[in-house]
């Protein structure tokens, strides 16, 4: 017999309270697909106004690459000390910041400082708005809502092709850029609406905010709220007897959850996907379709999968599980990889294999976004123990762009040097270890509270029996 319950009003108000302030605090992940996004279309008129040649594009591109490592990096000192919220309004700031000046920039030097600076703001965000979300979720929903995140950077790339090919025949590149001051504004705004992460101010003995906090955030009748609490506190209470600081990043009980998150991160770039992102069109003229028009609506037309599969994925995460869609999404990006290069392989590309092109590019980033674009950064914020949560993902997230770096600095080389097809397929290979590593050593933390998370890797450490 199916029981209808009826709606607590407590709850349901805490519902949305927790989904208003995770979506606010995802703008940060909008600004980040849109000022990375961006510049793809913005590049070619910022070419012809300052004379760029090659490689001084290549600076315009990745100087905001660049600058988000270094903004990942700096959360590793300040996190868990000035807490999560200030972090989230400094970047809101920086952002606003950033992008006004590289709509003003008056030359390429001016330039790539201002899109480094944006960059920093990048770096922050990504740190520290999944780190937050996580920390505010109930753990019934934390993937999906950490998955916000991913959705808001999937929009922005889109929100970034759409402006781009609205402002092209103006070439109207400050004004490309200049669009993102908005969701910068509003984030900026939206942060005075941001309560502090609980769990960041129990590390701080402030008990009472943060019992304050969760009242909102939960259902206050719900007993399982205060139990939460005391959990919590207990976690924090034990870890003042254990190594903290940075001895306690590399000791032996976070070194098994500090690996996964670093394979987590490497193995999310390294299966190609900024190829994809920042290259579709020369991918696509590739395949030969020649005309530009076609290849940036082709472009948007990944673009939108990209949103379309990152939904299907958070709507999923929390019904599924992270294991099985991240080995799923993985064969899915293989087989788009490998047929990739099969196509790229069998030369002059005719007409059935351009077909067979696209569609192995629409299966891969639609396998990626179901799969390994919330995956990183859900597990990411999930993994690590609570007093050293802030340096550890900033640590893997920073890791995380600098193989964003690589990647697509070194893509146009890996194709002169491997061809296309060996390109594609290097990356299906890296895709295979992928696979095996999640399945040996990713666990599954649906369900879980992330104090059950911590317990789970001290067990481990402590040799007793351990499952999540
Ligand atoms: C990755 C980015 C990528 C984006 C594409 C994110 O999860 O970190 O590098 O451009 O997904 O949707």
């Amino acid at each position: 017999m199916s029981h209808i319950t009826t709606p607590v009003p407590g709850k349901i108000s805490a519902k949305r309270n927790v989904v208003v302030l995770a979506s606010i605090a995802a703008l940060g992940g909008l600004l980040f697909g849109y000022d990375t996004g961006v510049i793809s279309g913005a590049i070619l008129f910022i070419k012809k106004d300052f004379g760029l040649n090659a490689v001084q594009q290549g600076m315009v591109v990745s100087s905001v690459v660049f600058g988000a490592m270094i903004g990942a990096a700096m959360v590793m000192f300040y996190a868990d000390k000035v807490g999560r919220r200030t972090i989230i309004g400094v970047a809101a700031v920086i952002f606003i910041a950033g992008t006004l000046a590289a709509s003003l920039a008056p030359n390429l030097g001016f330039l790539l400082v201002s899109r480094f600076i944006l960059g920093i703001a990048i770096g922050l965000s990504s740190s520290i708005v999944p780190l937050y979300i996580s920390e505010l979720a109930p753990q019934e929903s934390r993937g999906g809502l950490v998955g916000l995140f991913q959705l808001a950077i999937t929009v922005g790339i889109v929100a970034a092709y759409l402006v781009d090919s609205a402002l092209a025949p103006h070439e109207a590149w400050r004004w490309m850029i200049v669009f993102g001051v908005i969701p910068a504004v509003v984030l900026g705004i939206g942060v005075r609406f941001l309560p502090e992460s609980p769990r960041w101010l129990v590390s701080g003995g402030d008990i009472g905010k943060a019992r304050g906090i969760l009242h909102r955030v939960r259902d206050p009748e719900d007993p399982s709220t205060e139990i939460e609490l005391q959990e919590i506190r207990k976690n924090v209470e034990r870890e003042k007897s254990e190594t903290h600081g940075w001895r306690k990043l590399f000791s032996r009980g976070t070194r098994p959850a500090l690996y996964v998150g670093l394979g987590l991160a490497i193995f999310q770039q390294i299966t190609g996907i900024n190829t994809v992102i920042y290259y579709a069109p020369t991918i696509f003229q590739f395949a030969g379709f020649k005309s530009a028009s076609v290849a940036i609506l082709a472009t948007a037309g990944v673009g939108v999968i990209n949103v379309i599969f990152t939904i299907v994925g958070i709507l999923l995460v929390d019904r599924v599980g992270r294991r099985p869609l991240l080995m799923v999404g993985m064969c899915g990006m293989i087989v788009g990889l490998l047929t990739l290069g099969f196509a790229f392989h069998l030369t002059n590309m005719s007409g059935a294999l351009q077909i067979i092109a696209v569609a192995s590019l629409s299966l891969y980033i639609a396998s990626f976004a179901v799969s390994w674009g919330w995956g990183f950064w859900v597990m990411n914020s999930e993994l690590y123990p609570q007093g050293i949560r802030g340096r550890t993902m900033s640590l893997v997230t920073m890791v995380e762009w600098m193989g964003n770096f690589v990647v697509s600095l070194t893509f146009l080389l890996l194709i002169q040097h491997l061809g296309k097809p060996g390109t594609f397929w290097l990356f299906a290979a890296f895709g295979v270890l992928a696979f095996f590593f999640t399945y040996k050593l990713v666990p599954e933390t649906k369900d879980r509270s992330l104090e059950q998370i911590e317990d789970y890797w001290r067990a481990r450490a402590e040799g007793k029996p351990a499952e999540l």
